[in-house]
């Protein structure tokens, strides 16, 4: 066992490498046991020092320079191996062993149902061969694969195969040239018996590519969906962003354990399987949804992360907030092809309404929390640690605010740009933010994006204060903006520099008292139709609109234009105003959302003070105006319906009872179903989809919309509900319905009718590992589960703890999703936590990490939850020998109390 002391890393101490390697050949004899790697690298030196190369559970067999034995001249120290006296010139030869097979963490070389695969983002290539594991080295790669014929029939890695051959043995080898420059970190290989689907197209510029998805026996199937979604976003980068295809042949291909969802190495994409595989009895729309997303997003890295990479670390949300916006876009586009003005509109609602809860239930708490850190972080220890929602999912709305900055047609310039002075290059969020400031301030002479880069280095959510002003006399309406952003994670500490406002873009409609827009007029005469874009670059600043007869109603943040906060002190009057008239169907959305969330966190209070729960009548007649108001499209109306999520609801109390919170969420659930019966049932009979199925975003609406009145029927035990449910669950004919009837049983039906139905759910599925990831989540989430229930399905024949999908679907899904069983007041869901991180964390740190980030935000619980949440965050920190990924996230929770 090693214990790793932590090392801090810190931007501000970037150094450039102070060699070149132009080419590096690797030789791999592969063999699950026991694999040798030759590795050549051609070096050049371009400033001083040894050469310092990286490597890690590497067993060092030979040296050499210059075809020379270098023994002598080189040492080996914990994880580096330093060279000494190369000349300006020199070919090092490095042959290691590594074993793949007896690899649980899954970065670097390691097999996966008897199929070698690699994953070297962030820092895995070091476990493979020795080299100078950072981003900004880039080299031309050749690479020679040799394995057993027989059981790796396939052999892949990056860019072209330009040479295959048998040997003696039943071995044979396979050559494989990459022709771009890249990091080590998208390095690829994959060796073993797979089956593919290929299709062939022709690029904007007329060249043929081969576009190739290979995935295990069996499972070919499976992959339509997964290369027709390639295929879209090929054709989308095109048309958007005039960025072509510059491999003739793009290969994914599907692991069954993965670390995380997909990696972007150059032409040989790895996917976690979730990812790739779906059919309609076996996956879900949300499945269907998530591949094409990811698909997207991975293949468009291949520009913004791959012909254009990172300097350092640091750096990260240079292509991944990027790339998330890119595949935001994407799906977003997708999504409303092929509908009329209006039904696009609408679906792009959607597609940002979810991506903004996904913000506020995942984001924004980690922001206010001990890991908050910027977009850019300042420093950190173990990198893995920082692959998170901020740098990605804020790291994506700070290039959303960009674009509305300089509207679509400006950012498109900007990002043509970025490639004109960087393609080749590793680069840093300021390059990005520089190519972008070069176009904005052809468009506005005279202004810059210098007060708007602090989105780059400062942390947390900041908070818009809003008020409003109006004078009869005058007929003028005033609206004040106020800013302010409490120090975080951090910045918290000592000496860290204060904090400074941000440039915010913040869309603001105003209504009249029926909710019709009001024209925008401005005292300098600008006019606008219905939204203004008020940029606040300072704590508070003013806008005076004139014509205006009455006090109007303002609708905020529309299209949520910043990732911000609004406080403004509506009536619930004025929300239930907002929710019928907005224009704005962005804003529309989240009156609802604010005014459940007042009626929840009322009701929660009255709880916790022991009176009686009642649901007041306004907002039951709200929520019905939703279900039954002309003119929505079932998507629309299934996000309106929903309520907020207890993770958001959690970050508006002073103190969180989860127990509570999800109590009175139920309730309210239920009490909605009892109130609006009727028009519940009638949705459901309103939204079947009859026929094949089709995961088109049509279609998926309607059957959102008909489970969501499903779920909440049965949370209201309405009559007929359960026989309905079970109907549903017997007759589906897609694992959407299938999965969406099974939930409700699970959660709000008999104990013996749920029983029957999750046995008979395992039995039809249980040799398709994605399904019975599903079937472990149900019950690790369900109310009802205990850490009793969950322990017995460890034993469960098909658990395994080093399975990162199966680990997450039930460890992962107690542990973060369920509170009334984890949250339990005697400490057993925190002490089951702490014996499954110490688990994990002696298989794969940095899924273990991942898992320890459940109780980073203990300061927030009520002290009867905190005072056993910190015992056990000790409890694992003083743990002998854990790693370094752990280490960061339990110290900082305990030391950074937020
Ligand atoms: N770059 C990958 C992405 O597209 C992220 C990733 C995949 C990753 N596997 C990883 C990061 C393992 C760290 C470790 O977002
Ligand atoms: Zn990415």
């Amino acid at each position: 066992m090693r214990t790793d002391t932590p090392v801090t890393i810190r931007r501000q101490n970037y150094l450039p490498f102070p060699y070149d390697i132009a080419t590096v050949r690797l030789e791999f004899d592969l063999d699950p046991a026991d694999t040798q790697v030759r590795s050549q690298l051609e070096v050049r030196r371009t400033g001083e020092g040894p050469l310092v190369l990286n490597g890690e559970d590497l067993e060092l067999v030979s040296v050499q320079v210059d075809g020379r034995d270098w023994a002598g001249r080189y040492q080996v120290d914990g994880d580096t191996l330093t060279l000494d006296g190369l000349g300006t010139q020199a070919r090092v030869e490095i042959v290691s062993r590594c074993r793949p097979e007896a690899n649980s963490a899954l970065m670097g070389l390691y097999v996966s149902n008897g199929v070698f695969f690699t994953q070297c983002e962030a820092e895995g290539f070091r476990r493979i061969t020795w080299f100078p594991d950072r981003p900004d080295v880039m080299s031309r790669y050749s690479v020679v694969l040799r394995a057993d014929k027989k059981r790796f029939p396939q052999l892949l890695s990056n860019g072209n195969l330009v040479k295959q051959a048998d040997l003696a043995d039943g071995r044979h080898e396979a050559h494989w040239e990459d022709p771009f420059p890249k990091p080590c970190y998208l390095f690829a290989l994959v060796a073993g018996a797979l089956t593919w689907r290929e299709s062939r197209m022709r690029t904007r510029s007329g060249r043929e590519v081969l576009l190739q998805v290979y995935s295990d026996p069996g499972s070919e199937g499976k992959t339509q969906y997964a290369l027709e979604s390639l295929e879209r976003a090929v054709r989308w980068d095109e048309r958007r962003f005039s960025l072509e295809l510059d491999l003739d042949r793009f290969m994914i291909v599907a692991a069954r354990d993965f670390n995380m969802g997909a990696m972007e190495n150059k032409g040989l994409n790895i996917f976690n399987a979730a990812y790739v595989l779906a059919d309609p009895e076996s996956a879900t729309d949300a499945n269907f949804s998530a591949i094409e997303a990811v698909i997207g997003h991975e293949y468009f890295h291949n520009w913004t992360g791959n012909r254009v990479t990172c300097r350092d670390w640091f750096q990260l949300s240079l292509k991944e907030g990027l790339t998330v916006f890119r595949d935001q876009e994407f799906t977003a586009d997708m999504m409303a092809q092929g509908l009329d003005a209006q039904a696009a509109a609408s679906a792009r609602t959607v597609k940002r309404i979810d991506d903004v809860v996904t913000l506020r239930a995942a984001q924004f708490p980690e922001d206010a929390g001990p890991m908050a850190h910027p977009i850019r972080p300042e420093s950190y220890q173990e990198i893995g640690n920082f692959y998170t929602a901020t740098v990605y999912e804020k790291g994506a709305e700070v290039i959303r605010m960009q674009q509305t900055l300089l509207t679509p047609a400006g950012f498109t310039r900007g990002l043509a740009e970025y490639f004109r002075r960087h393609d080749g290059q590793a680069v840093t969020c300021d390059d990005f933010v520089a190519a972008m400031e070069s176009v904005y301030a052809q468009d506005h002479p005279g202004r810059d994006l210098s007060v708007f880069r602090r989105w780059y280095s400062q942390a947390g959510t900041p908070r818009v204060r809003v008020t409003i002003e109006h004078d009869a006399a005058t007929r003028r309406c005033t609206v004040t903006l106020a800013q302010r952003c409490e120090p975080v994670g951090v910045e918290r500490l000592p000496g860290a520099p204060a904090k400074q406002p941000f440039h915010i873009p913040f869309a603001i409609g105003l209504l009249d008292a029926q909710g019709r827009p009001l024209p925008l007029k401005q005292a300098d005469g600008h006019e606008v139709r219905d939204t203004a874009l008020l940029e606040l670059t300072t704590e508070h600043a003013q806008w005076t609109f004139e014509n205006i007869d009455a006090r109007p109603v303002p609708s905020l943040l529309r299209d949520f234009s910043a990732p911000v906060i609004v406080e403004y002190d509506y009536t619930d009057h004025e929300l239930a105003l907002l929710m019928r008239h907005d224009g704005n169907a962005f804003a529309r959305w989240e009156a609802g959302q604010q005014l459940a969330t007042r009626v929840i966190l009322a009701a929660t209070r009255e709880r916790q003070e022991g009176r009686p729960f009642a649901l007041h009548r306004d907002f039951i007649e709200a929520w019905r105006s939703v279900l039954t108001a002309p003119g929505l499209d079932a998507a629309y109306r299934a996000r309106a319906l929903t309520l907020p999520s207890e993770k958001t609801l959690a970050e508006h109390m002073a103190k969180v009872d989860p127990v509570a919170l999800a109590a009175v969420r139920d309730e309210t659930l239920g009490a909605l179903g009892r109130a609006l019966a009727d028009d519940w049932r009638a949705a459901v009979q309103a939204n079947q989809t009859p026929g094949d199925y089709s995961p088109d975003p049509i279609s998926a609406g309607k059957r959102a919309l008909k489970n969501l009145a499903l779920a909440t029927l049965m949370a209201g035990r309405v009559d007929g509900a359960t026989e309905q449910a079970l109907g549903q669950y017997d007759t589906a004919r897609n694992m959407t319905d299938r999965l969406s009837a099974l939930s409700s049983l699970v959660n709000f039906g008999a104990a013996d009718a749920s029983a029957r139905v999750l046995a008979d759910f395992y039995e039809r599925w249980q040799d398709d590992p994605l399904v019975v990831d599903k079937w472990f989540t149900l019950q690790a989430t369900a109310r009802g589960t205990t850490v009793q229930t969950v322990e017995g399905l460890m034993t469960h024949p098909a658990f395994s703890l080093r399975n990162p999908n199966r680990a997450r679907s039930l460890v992962f899904q107690f542990c973060l999703n369920n509170p009334y069983g984890f949250h339990r007041a005697d400490g057993s869901g925190y002490r089951y936590w702490a014996s499954q991180v110490l688990a994990l964390d002696a298989l794969n740190p940095e899924i273990a990490a991942r898992l320890a980030r459940a109780l980073d935000r203990w300061v927030r619980y009520v002290p009867e939850l905190s005072e056993p949440m910190r015992q056990v965050l000790q409890q694992v920190r003083s743990h002998p020998g854990l790693s370094r990924n752990v280490t960061e996230i339990v110290s900082k929770a305990l030391e950074i109390a937020a």
